[in-house]
């Protein structure tokens, strides 16, 4: 596996690899990895010819600087996990390579309502710089297909507009949350919990399943505060919980859900930030990806 962080020896590989014709899988990642980025990596190695991955905390997309600063990083277990994993190429560039003229000189792009809703609304800005990191990679390494974990669905969803908007030529592959046996979602902020919050944090995924019941026979008012109740009662702060449309992500207000919807939420476990959904078909929750 080739450990790179220049953009021009990047870009000489790549380069190298189209012209014989290879097909390039994509996972971008802030690092700290663990299961669920691993299978992102399994995918694209399953479906692509040369797997490339890359690993940047990218300042732009936080908006809290303690977020930011405490951020996991473990350089030396990501190389290890990506090359048991099959990774071809990991890329870990420096600000500089990203953000060539400065932070505030890049793109910016129109992400219209998907910006004010849910994660738009509490870390305001932060789909920007998603868009911004997001777009430079895709323009250095002009990959075949990219794939991206469901657990952040509404990210998933802005990438998505990213790519119709700007007519790029590159497949969206979205990836299934992989979850520990108590259902809490792989997330690299997990190892910030401790342990009594640990213990208390499935109540996230454990309401999410219990939204699916409640959809059956409640209107999505009183949906939300079951929920938001219940993870209360748990010892967490949730921030949002909500019931969405899947394409538009614009969250229901009132009455019965009578098609599909996704249940998205985020709660703070003891000052670490968690977010999950589940996607839900009249009362029947199903695993897309
Ligand atoms: O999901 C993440 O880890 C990040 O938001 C991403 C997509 C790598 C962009 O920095």
């Amino acid at each position: 596996m080739d450990v790179i962080e220049k953009g021009s020896e990047l870009c000489e590989i790549i380069q190298k690899w189209k012209r014989a014709g290879k097909r390039i899988g994509f996972v971008p990642t802030m690092g700290a990895l663990h299961r669920g980025h691993i299978a992102l990596i399994e995918k694209s190695v399953k479906q692509c010819d040369r797997t490339v991955c890359s690993v940047f905390v990218n300042p732009t997309q936080f908006n809290d600087p303690n977020d930011l600063e405490n951020y996991p990083r473990d350089i030396d277990g990501d190389v290890d996990m990506l090359r048991k994993a099959g990774c071809d190429l990991v890329f870990f560039p420096g600000e500089r390579e990203i953000y060539p003229n400065g932070r505030e000189y890049t793109l910016n792009f129109d992400l219209g309502r998907l910006d004010g809703v849910m994660e738009g609304e509490f870390r305001p800005g932060h789909f920007r710089g998603v868009a911004q990191v997001v777009h430079r990679f895709l323009e250095l390494i002009e990959p075949d297909a990219i794939y991206m974990g469901l657990k952040d669905f509404q990210q998933v969803v802005v990438v998505n507009k990213l790519i119709k908007d700007l007519g790029l030529k590159v497949d969206l592959v979205p990836v299934e949350t992989v979850r520990e046996a108590d259902g809490l979602a792989m997330s690299s902020r997990n190892i910030r919990l401790s342990s009594e919050m640990r213990k208390r944090a499935p109540v996230i995924f454990q309401t999410l399943m219990d939204c699916s019941k409640w959809i059956k026979t409640h209107p999505v008012e009183e949906v939300r505060e079951m929920a938001l109740k219940q993870i209360r009662e748990r010892g967490l702060e949730p921030e949002y919980f909500e019931l969405a449309a899947p394409e538009s992500l614009l969250p229901l207000n009132s009455g019965m859900v009578r098609d599909k919807v996704v249940a998205c939420v985020a709660a703070k476990a003891g000052g670490v930030r968690l977010i999950d959904n589940l996607v839900i078909k009249q009362g029947v929750c199903y695993f897309a990806g």
